[in-house]
């Protein structure tokens, strides 16, 4: 019985598309040996922490093995295997290495424990238990908490290919932001009128007040320009990043950018990248109503409780005064230790 139903489900998804072959397949049919749904469909954590991604049996065929995947956003390419395992042992695969092991908690227990969680660990991730006949699967999504933050060339308004941008983001301690990621952003208030490549290619940018010269009077919304060539197309960037393991600090005074690295420097540290401004203004409530230098050469202030004096927007954020010439002698330093 359960073996022509199989054959059927086989047979119509040749027939017609690999639409059937997605996520949803696992909530089509009753599963006999996974809970489902799954007890936490979706996980979240933020860079550096450890998270369990939870699969449990709730019976065992006499033969079977545990197979975990991660489906995207890498879903294009072969099948990322991360850990097999069978009644007695567990292997891991792939990319995340020693992060990944099973968790073990007591005989049905097939959860997925990662630690030192990475920017790039999102996704959705498929717990799925292969006996040769019924195979059957659960996926859960892991959400890395952080903060998008929109990145502009040195060089001026849509200046980067996609590859320059992806470049760009991870110098500042980020990765190009996926939609998802954006989405939630502007679910936060992120308003933002300057187009920037996401990580799958696309470009987009969010609005929150719509006005005329940001894509005119529509609702609020993600405003799309869809899939753009990756080597000719040039755009601004949507950077994501997460917690750090150190923090950001100012110091004051007229700097130079060369005086200000060194002010850095004296103290043991850097001058802060973008990213890790953006960290400490989402995580540690950082507000600081004075421009300083970054390592980018840029010029910024992060702002939690607006007030008129620093910078007069109503709205929570970190301001950006662009990149003056780095002989100005007007600003203090942001370092990072
Ligand atoms: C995460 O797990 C590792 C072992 O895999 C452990 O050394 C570390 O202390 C844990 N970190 C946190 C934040 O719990």
């Amino acid at each position: 019985m359960n073996c022509a139903v199989i054959l059927l489900f086989t047979s119509s998804c040749c027939i017609c598309s690999v639409a059937l072959d997605t996520p949803s397949r696992a909530e089509s049919k009753k599963l006999k040996y996974l809970f489902d749904p799954p007890v936490y469909a979706e996980v979240a954590g933020r860079r550096g922490d450890n998270v369990t991604l939870p699969c449990i049996l709730k019976t065992k065929p006499t033969h079977y093995r545990v197979k975990w995947t991660k489906l995207e956003p890498e879903l294009l390419g072969p099948e990322n295997i991360i850990m097999i395992s069978n009644a007695h042992a567990s292997k891991p695969y792939g990319h995340l290495g020693l992060r990944a092991s099973l968790r073990n908690a007591h005989a049905m227990d097939a959860s997925l424990q990662l630690s030192h969680l990475e920017l790039a660990d999102g996704g959705i991730y498929r717990c799925e238990l292969v006996n040769g006949i019924e195979d059957e699967s659960v996926d859960i999504t892991l959400s890395i908490e952080g903060v998008v933050f929109p990145y502009q060339s040195k060089k001026g308004r849509y200046k980067f290919t996609f590859h320059e941008a992806k470049q760009a983001c991870a110098e500042q301690d980020g990765t190009l932001a996926t939609y998802s990621q954006l989405h939630r952003a502007w679910t936060e208030g992120l308003d933002w009128c300057n187009a920037g490549w996401l990580l799958d290619g696309t470009v987009h940018y969010p609005i929150i007040h719509p006005r005329p010269v940001c894509g005119g009077e529509l609702l609020p919304g993600i405003r799309s320009y869809g899939s753009k060539d990756k080597d000719l197309d040039q755009f601004d960037a949507f950077c994501f990043t997460s917690q750090t393991s150190g923090s950001v600090f100012y110091i004051s005074g007229s700097f130079s950018f060369q005086q200000a690295a060194q002010a850095c420097k004296r103290q043991g540290a850097e001058l802060a990248l973008v990213g890790q401004l953006y960290s400490a203004w989402r995580f540690e409530n950082y507000d600081q109503c004075d421009g300083g230098w970054l390592k980018d050469g840029s010029i910024r202030f992060p702002i939690r409780k607006p007030r008129e004096h620093c910078g007069g927007i109503p709205e929570a954020g970190v301001r950006s005064f662009g990149f003056p010439n780095q002989m100005t002698h007007l600003y203090g330093a942001y370092c990072y230790r």
